[in-house]
């Protein structure tokens, strides 16, 4: 993310000694992707952060798929998925490929282990819920409608608050960032992107553990789990800076964008992912010309996937979703408003839909897990009655 921050205590200059009470020194420790060359940051340790005890696997993540790839639109009601307890462990895949996947977690206890994705960023939408995620790099309160953003690598922990909790999962192979072009030549987000900086939530507080024991970590890497246990808690720093550690932004603070008529989805963009895009559909008011047809045309996603997360029950051009729906629609197939959307639309004033988009460019596969939630007549939902 490219904001600086930093929060503790740091040397005056990176690479030198940051001395404790005793005399003894910090232990320096770098977190970020590219190499050395991305975006990352600098973490001061009490104690080495490579100790470990132990490493044993824990499981493969054998995601399977339904088989030969159906070509038709797709509905899952994901309120009918049986998920587990842990925000990690039983998150269940319902659509993905190589660069991207969509996972839905309904958690319910906090996980007595540290998490680290070694394979790639994680988006957490918030569909309910509220706590703090807190990590090496200190504590970041989530609420509804949050988008949390980790990168890969960032050690953490889901803590709960007020539940229930229900999130959306997209993890991506690629850096999650804000879209290049809504950021100048020097890496701010200029006037006409829909959300600041100023919307941008980081760490806030660091709680430095200094603490010796048993400290169980679960790494996924090469769509693996492997578990490795610590002698002393990792979230031992006393101060980091750079321009890599988790951060969030609401969906509230998408500013969406009217036009006098319909504008195309990439107007409602959040993120860029490598291989796909996210967009937020917000409350906001209908297109002001007394013609215009509020709800999207019928289009076809030349060379893009589809899937909409539905935040709340409404959505302007679609029938027969509830709320945690998912739909596809892949490439290959129009797709657009159901019957007598689009003449129910014209003279509205405005919606209060509420729902996540994430366009890919390769297509998406899908899960077995997730046929068994599959609205199977809506293929054919275009059918007038
Ligand atoms: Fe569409």
């Amino acid at each position: 993310m490219p904001i600086y921050h930093r929060l503790g205590r740091l040397p005056r200059k990176r690479h030198t000694t940051l001395r404790k009470d005793d005399g003894s020194i910090h232990y320096e420790e770098l977190v970020g992707n590219q190499g050395f060359t991305g975006p990352s940051s600098l973490l001061y340790h009490l104690r080495l952060p490579t100790v470990v005890k132990e490493i044993r696997p824990l499981r493969a993540l054998a995601w399977e798929t339904e088989g030969e790839r159906m070509l038709r639109h797709r509905h899952f009601r994901t309120k009918g998925l049986a998920t587990g307890p842990s925000p990690v462990l039983d998150r269940v895949p319902l659509l993905f490929n190589a660069e991207v996947a969509l996972s839905v977690a309904r958690p319910e206890r906090e996980d007595d282990f540290l998490y680290r994705n070694g394979q790639g960023d994680e988006v957490f939408f918030t569909a309910e819920g509220e706590g703090i995620l807190e990590s090496s790099f200190g504590e970041l309160p989530y609420r509804p409608g949050d988008y949390v953003v980790i990168p890969r690598g960032v050690l953490h922990r889901w803590r709960f608050g007020k539940g229930p909790f229900r999130f959306l999962v997209i993890e991506s192979a690629g850096y999650v960032r804000t879209p290049k072009r809504y950021r100048n030549e020097h890496g701010q987000l200029t006037e006409i992107a829909p959300f600041s900086e100023r919307d941008i939530r980081r760490p806030e507080r660091l709680v430095t553990r200094d603490e010796a024991g048993e400290f169980r970590i679960v790494v996924k890497s090469g769509q693996r789990l492997v578990e490795t246990v610590m002698t002393h808690h990792p979230f031992d720093v006393v101060g980091w800076d750079g321009f890599y550690y988790p951060w969030a932004i609401s969906i509230h603070d998408f500013e969406p964008r009217v036009g006098r008529v319909h504008l195309p989805p990439p107007v409602h963009q959040t993120f860029e992912g490598d291989g796909f895009v996210v967009c937020s559909f917000c409350p906001r008011p209908y297109d002001f010309d007394p013609e215009a047809v509020p709800v999207p045309y019928s289009h076809q996603n030349v060379m893009s996937d589809e899937v909409l997360f539905y935040a709340n029950s409404e959505f302007m051009s679609r029938k027969g979703i509830e709320y945690g729906s998912i739909t596809l629609h892949p490439d290959g197939l129009p797709h657009g408003p159901q019957p007598g959307k689009t003449e129910e639309s014209i003279g509205a004033k405005g919606t209060s839909e509420l729902a996540v988009m994430v366009d890919t460019f390769r297509p998406l596969l899908v899960s077995r897990a997730a046929l068994a939630v599959e609205d199977a007549g809506y293929p054919l939902s275009w059918l007038s009655k």
